[in-house]
């Protein structure tokens, strides 16, 4: 992908650089296509805007990606921006090239709509392969691509992220952000040169440990009945299906959805898990494995403890 340096914005962090997108392209009314499971943030970030968030839902039945079709479907004369994040926060999917380019193929058709594409966890991906949706030339002057060094580097506070992003959308995000952040922390934007431009071992060798974390968090949740997982292919999370355990007690405690289940796992497994609904796909909680092996081990022998004991 081929950028000039005045379509890169740098801001503080990721969550900047999405939030100055949808600030600067969202009027009141528009409308914003969000597959779900989505990171909590963007719907907020929609309201912030006064848009309307448009939510499109993708289950583990069909790996938590959403169809082309299903993407047809959301798409109004309303609609300004369509949300994308591969790999995903909460369910760790990826989109392969071949289901990427049959969005594009919807997209394409639509020459009005803009594209925000979060690839943050670019890095953490076991696929062996990753395609931006940046490098699709049929839509490419309309995505904005953002991407840090939060994950990739664990630089999660140095508080650097960026875009890459048609000329005038780069020039909409420097003038409101010039208002109000005027520009991230010169320090940290030497510390992240000094990520991009060393050596990129430590991220390989990361990568691998996610990955062996995830064999080992998704082996240890298929041993605990009740609990239905997919396999996911990037980031640090997994989504478990948990509505089995709807209905069931502990005493006089009642589990009636994923909120009280992450509750419950929370005051009485002391494992921290978050509510699906928060990412507004009800029946899931989410588990993320950005800690050891070891502590992995124990919160999953806690949480399989917990969850024997609902009748
Ligand atoms: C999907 C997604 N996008 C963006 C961010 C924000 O990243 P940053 O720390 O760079 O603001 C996060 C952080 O959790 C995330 O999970």
């Amino acid at each position: 992908m081929d950028y000039a340096p005045e379509q890169i914005v740098v801001s503080g962090g990721a969550k900047q650089s999405l939030c100055n997108v949808i600030l600067s392209l969202v009027n009141p009314g528009d409308e914003v296509i969000i597959p779900t499971p989505a990171w909590v943030s963007y719907v907020e970030m929609v309201k912030l805007a006064e848009g309307k968030n448009v939510l499109v839902p993708a289950g583990i039945e069909q790996d938590f990606k959403i169809t082309p079709q299903q993407l047809r479907d959301a798409i109004t004369p309303k609609t300004k921006l369509i949300l994308i994040c591969s790999p995903s926060n909460p369910t760790g999917s990826v989109y392969t090239h071949a289901e990427l380019q049959a969005l594009v193929d919807v997209i394409k058709d639509y020459p009005d709509i803009m594209v925000l594409a979060d690839e943050i966890y670019q890095h953490i991906n076991f696929t062996g392969s990753f395609t931006s949706l940046g490098a699709f030339p049929e839509i490419a002057d309309r995505v904005i691509v953002v991407n840090g060094v939060s994950k990739a580097y664990a630089m999660t506070g140095w508080r650097i992220g960026f875009i890459a992003a048609p000329l005038w959308v780069a020039k909409a995000t420097t003038k409101l952000q010039s208002q109000y952040t005027s520009g991230s922390s010169s320090i940290a934007q030497k510390a992240a040169e000094a990520a991009y431009t060393g050596s990129q071992e430590c991220v390989e060798e990361m990568r691998k440990a996610f990955q062996r974390r995830r064999d080992l968090v998704v082996s240890l949740a298929r041993e605990i009945p009740g609990l239905k997982v997919n396999v996911p292919q990037g980031a640090f999370y997994l989504f478990p299906e948990v509505s089995s355990y709807f209905g069931k007690r502990c005493g006089d405690r009642v589990i009636n959805n994923a909120a009280d289940l992450a509750m419950y796992l929370l005051e009485e497994g002391h494992v921290a898990t978050v509510d699906g609904g928060a990412f507004c796909l009800p029946g899931y909680i989410r588990l993320s494995y950005a800690t050891s092996d070891d502590n992995i081990r124990e919160a999953m022998r806690r949480i399989a403890e917990a969850l024997a004991r609902l009748k």
